[in-house]
């Protein structure tokens, strides 16, 4: 009798943490002080964990925050080379026993990491508010996001632990996953709390050893992440955060010939070249490295003439603008059929301008500062050329003190302008023209990226051929197209938007596993 694979049918219902109801009074005051507690905290020093040890590093770095930039909300410890060696030497031998600690056992420690998420919510959101300007709201999706990744990648585990068992009359045949080995996790500051513990709780429930390198701007919120992982039971060696420069420590070890995976989020430059470096074999190297990068997008929405154009402006204005336009889901092209193309604009302008800007904590806020000086200036040029190459209709006034960009829509650029073409990851958006709808998928298309995508109509036939013919990994119709949400949207791009499956979905722990098949005569 042949086995069932069925056995490894995908889960039938997860539950998702839910967010906060901030109508509720008592919720506001919460967070408000988390608030102030967490910025009675500011600059205390976070050193890196290695081998359950935190290490004294030669070299510190300030992180500051976005919104007043006089303020330092932390300072960190950046490994060096040799201490990144000691990281992988600790990890080395802390593999054996991890990965035949049982899947339940592990799955175990991640739903109480995701218990202790929760309930340091509040405090976590207040950390991502002053540390890299994410408004309230983001934040307390992000923190629900960080826990769903626990629960889910837990539950996943324990299914895909079951294997598959192919037995015929006189022999068994199981098949079975294994841990990889080492995984190095290089995590980026937009979504600092949600992704790093995604991608570093998926390796780690899979049995394998993962080495955390969070991004600078967001290292104080990633030392937090560690101390909850710590908390939750991961044995020393098995977990490490290691703080440190991209283009020493993380491109040491993305070459290193211990590393057996290398998971990463981030720009297309940097996915590139680790994508390349991580292909070289080094000397004394055994295996191939497997790199999952997520790289990007220059997302478009189509509106078309049938689309409800409440719902559009509003989904539009919040996938442009939220969070600055700092996600890579973000919108930065609206493409708008002829006939409603004015009223959609006029209708978007006024939307937009009733946007406040200002720091992140304050409770009006929808549009905070953007992560740092060089993210205003590169933001700032982006405004320059777009208003050279077509017409700037709208740039709102920014407070003083903080890295703001005001929210900024540009009208007649061409398909091949640079605002069209190339990820600003700010809060600027583009508004084009099409007169037919094979035009605005042409359109939306015509960039090498592939992440999100949206489509505002109410014609089947348009419905239909988006479906079939947007090369986008997440397509979004009738609603915003950001905030995936873990096992309902999982998320991820093709083309130049990335290579591996797709996070919060069914795929996405069998990249950090090998299958190995044993049979048996019996
Ligand atoms: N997952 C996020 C979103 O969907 C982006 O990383 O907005």
């Amino acid at each position: 009798q042949v086995g069932e694979p069925s056995q490894l049918k995908a889960l039938d219902k997860f539950e998702n943490a839910a967010d906060t109801d901030y109508a509720d009074r008592a919720k506001r005051d919460r967070i408000q002080s988390a608030l102030k507690s967490v910025r009675q905290q500011f600059g205390q020093t976070y050193l890196p964990l290695i081998n359950g040890e935190f290490v004294e590093t030669a070299e510190k770095l300030k992180s500051e925050n976005p919104s007043r930039f006089s303020e330092t909300v932390g300072t960190i410890g950046l490994i060096s080379v040799d201490q990144a060696e000691d990281a992988i030497a600790s990890a080395k031998a802390a593999f054996p026993a991890w990965k035949r600690t049982s899947a339940q056992e592990r799955a175990h420690i991640l739903r109480k990491a995701a218990n202790l998420f929760e309930q340091r919510r509040e405090e976590l959101i207040a950390w991502m508010t002053y540390e890299v300007g994410k408004p309230v709201k983001e934040g307390d999706g992000e923190v629900s996001e960080a826990i769903d990744f626990c629960n889910y990648y837990a539950d996943e585990m324990e299914r895909l632990d079951r294997g598959v068992d192919y037995d015929f009359p006189g022999e068994t045949n199981h098949y079975r996953y294994h841990a990889r080995g080492i995984v190095l996790v290089i995590s980026p500051w937009n979504f600092p709390l949600a992704i790093p513990v995604g991608m570093t709780v998926a390796a780690l429930v899979t049995g394998n050893c993962a080495l955390l390198k969070p991004a600078e701007t967001s290292s104080v919120i990633a030392a937090k992440i560690a101390e909850i992982l710590v908390e939750a039971g991961i044995p020393a060696g098995v977990f490490q955060f290691i703080p440190g420069k991209g283009h020493t420590v993380g491109a040491h070890l993305v070459k290193h010939p211990d590393v057996h995976m290398i998971v990463f989020t981030g720009s297309q430059a940097v996915g590139c070249q680790i994508y390349k470096d991580a292909a070289v074999l080094q000397p004394g190297q055994k295996h191939l490295k497997r790199v999952v990068a997520e790289m990007g997008g220059k997302n478009a929405v189509i509106i078309d003439e049938s689309a409800d154009l409440d719902q559009a402006v509003q989904g539009v204005v919040q996938s442009a603008f939220g969070y600055s336009g700092q996600k890579c889901s973000a919108c930065s092209k609206a493409i708008v059929l002829e006939p409603v193309y004015e009223t959609f604009l006029s209708r978007l302008v006024e939307a937009t301008r009733s946007l406040n800007i200002g720091e992140a904590e304050l409770p009006g806020t929808k549009v905070g500062p953007v992560i740092d000086k060089e993210a205003q200036n590169r933001i700032q040029k982006f405004i320059e050329w777009g208003e050279r190459a077509g017409t700037l209709v709208l740039k709102m006034p920014v407070p003083e003190g903080g890295y703001f960009v005001g929210p900024t829509i540009i009208t007649d650029v061409s398909a091949d302008a640079k605002i069209v073409q190339e990820e600003i990851f700010g809060p600027v958006l583009a508004v084009m023209r099409a007169s037919s709808f094979q035009e605005a998928l042409d359109l939306a298309n015509g960039t090498p990226y592939a992440l999100t995508g949206g489509l505002y109509s109410r014609t089947p036939s348009h419905i239909e051929q988006a479906q079939a013919d947007f090369e986008v990994g997440n397509l979004y119709i009738n609603r915003g197209i950001t905030g995936a949400i873990v096992a309902r949207q999982p998320f991820g791009g093709f083309k130049l938007s990335g290579v591996g499956s797709k996070a919060g979905g069914v795929d996405y722990l069998l990249q950090f596993l090998e299958p190995r098949v044993v049979t048996e005569n019996v």
